[in-house]
């Protein structure tokens, strides 16, 4: 059954599509500036550009997975959500949070900690505004008909999410401290706790996709959670090589993060697994699609590539260069900016009442942005490669070096330019069957 509340999703996710139209903008101003072409640069500098690149990318992701939460919720609990006005309330503070970061950003008001360039008192906001959210989905959990370990996982996931933003927040003089405290954000949210929100989400697209039963899905789930917080905590370690602190990090954050990929290889092969397994046929293929391509990419993006750099040997050469923007690029994409575009292709349609699911439309959004990602990652993993053994192994100077691989960003902006065009159909599929409606809902597609 469907719950009139689970609208409330729809608007999230378009604040969500528009955050990230803006994020591949920036993108773009950033990869033109690489080679040269930088007619903006006094009224968006790189590094403004850089900032404001990154905090798009969490909070359109913080705005897709709260969009799911309100979708997902709802339905596992079986009632409407509690107080559905505040979570307009919540919507639109969250839009003007992130609003303002971003045009403070412009007028040099951020702090110079990657990801974390919000200013302390702006991120009192964000605790209030996510706090709200919190309640919201927790309490309609908890005074729901059942509590499935699908929803129970995913609101683990955002609960401590919430919780881990505030190391963060702590002031600290010493930069060795702020850069320890910092990664229990940055890292413990990507190789932690948002694990579990991915979890959640493709555990409830698999049970609604594939027809395979419940008990059998969850059951993965424990693996994929269990393999998580063993490999991820520690594996923390990867961050805390060469900073300052205690040496037994080199062997600790080794071990441990080589771990980590498992966590991965479980999601991808709990996805197939369940795949094949499957009996139901569901109309809706895309979702199908992205669904098991989140988890195949972010094995690759996340778990292989992550793998690439992070024994201390390597990532004493490899530390802060375009190796990491590759890992970064497709271990986002692949773990949480597909699985967010999955749960949408799923829902939407059920939220709108269209019966059209598989149109061309819709495919070229998938493998044009899925191609142009993969081409992404390999420009700037041969851009990265050559970065660090020109300036790194032979000692070259930094800006000298950033000249020799300027080619490689040319290269980029043409698999950016196939990637974008892939989020342009995203972007008209997703607009052009029009809002969420009671009709459809009632007619409970699924
Ligand atoms: C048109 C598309 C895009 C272009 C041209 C682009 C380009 C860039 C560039 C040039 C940088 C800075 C690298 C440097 O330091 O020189 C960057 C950083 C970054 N971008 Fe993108 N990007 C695009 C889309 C995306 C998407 C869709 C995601 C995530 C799903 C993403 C995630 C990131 C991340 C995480 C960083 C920081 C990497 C690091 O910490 O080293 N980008 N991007
Ligand atoms: C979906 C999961 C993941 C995402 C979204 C992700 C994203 C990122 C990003 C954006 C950075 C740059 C952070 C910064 O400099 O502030 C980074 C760094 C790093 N990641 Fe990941 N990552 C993920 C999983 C992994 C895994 C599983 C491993 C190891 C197997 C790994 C290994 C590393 C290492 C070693 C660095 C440090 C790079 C450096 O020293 O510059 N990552 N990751
Ligand atoms: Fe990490």
């Amino acid at each position: 059954m469907k719950y009139k509340t689970q609208k409330i999703a729809y608007y999230f996710w378009a604040l969500s599509i528009l955050l990230l139209v803006l994020q591949i903008t920036y993108g773009f101003i950033m990869g033109f500036a690489r080679i040269g072409m930088e007619g903006l640069h006094e009224i968006i500098p790189f590094n403004t550009a850089r900032a404001t690149h990154t905090n798009l990318l969490v909070v359109w992701l913080l705005s897709g997975f709260m969009g799911a939460a309100y979708y997902i919720i709802p339905e596992e609990a079986q009632r409407d959500l509690v107080k559905p006005k505040l979570a307009f309330l919540q919507l639109i503070s969250l839009a003007l949070v992130g609003v303002t970061a971003i045009v403070g950003y412009h007028l040099n008001w951020w702090e110079g900690r990657k990801f974390l360039e919000i200013p302390r008192p702006l991120d009192w906001l964000v605790v209030v505004n996510v706090l709200l959210f919190l309640g919201l989905i927790l309490v309609t959990l908890f005074t729901g008909k059942r509590k499935t370990t699908t929803a129970l996982v995913l609101s683990m996931g955002l609960f401590f999410a919430a919780l881990l933003y505030l190391p963060g927040m702590i002031q600290f003089d010493s930069q060795t401290m702020d850069s320890f405290f910092r990664w229990w954000v940055v890292h413990l949210w990507v190789e932690g706790v948002w694990e579990l929100i991915m979890g959640g989400i493709l555990s409830f697209l698999l049970i609604k996709l594939t027809g395979v039963d419940r008990e059998v899905i969850e059951k993965w789930l424990y693996v994929i959670v269990g393999l998580t917080f063993l490999s991820g905590i520690l594996g923390t370690g990867h961050h805390y090589y060469y900073i300052g602190v205690n040496k037994i990090w080199l062997i600790i954050g080794g071990i441990f993060s080589m771990l980590e990929p498992l966590a991965f290889m479980a999601m991808a092969l709990f996805a197939v697994n369940m795949y094949r397994k499957g009996e139901k046929n569901h109309p809706n293929k895309i979702a199908l699609y992205w669904t098991l391509g989140a988890a195949i990419i972010s094995f690759i993006g996340a778990g292989l590539l992550g793998m690439a750099h992070t024994l201390p040997q390597v990532n004493l050469y490899t530390h802060g260069t375009l190796v990491t923007a590759m890992h970064g690029h497709l271990a986002f994409w692949g773990a949480y900016g597909m699985i967010v575009l999955a749960i949408m292709s799923y829902a939407l349609p059920n939220l709108t009442g269209r019966k059209r699911y598989d149109t061309s439309g819709s495919r070229l959004a998938y493998w044009l942005s899925n191609i142009g990602m993969l081409g992404m990652t390999l420009a700037f993993g041969v851009a990265g490669v050559a970065q660090v053994y020109l300036e790194r192994r032979y000692g070259m100077d930094f800006m000298d070096v950033q000249n020799e691989i300027k080619v490689h960003f040319a290269v980029l902006i043409i698999l950016a330019t196939l990637f974008a065009t892939g989020i342009t159909f995203y972007v008209i599929e997703f607009f052009k069957y029009g809002l969420p409606n009671d009709e459809a809902l009632d007619m409970n597609l699924d």
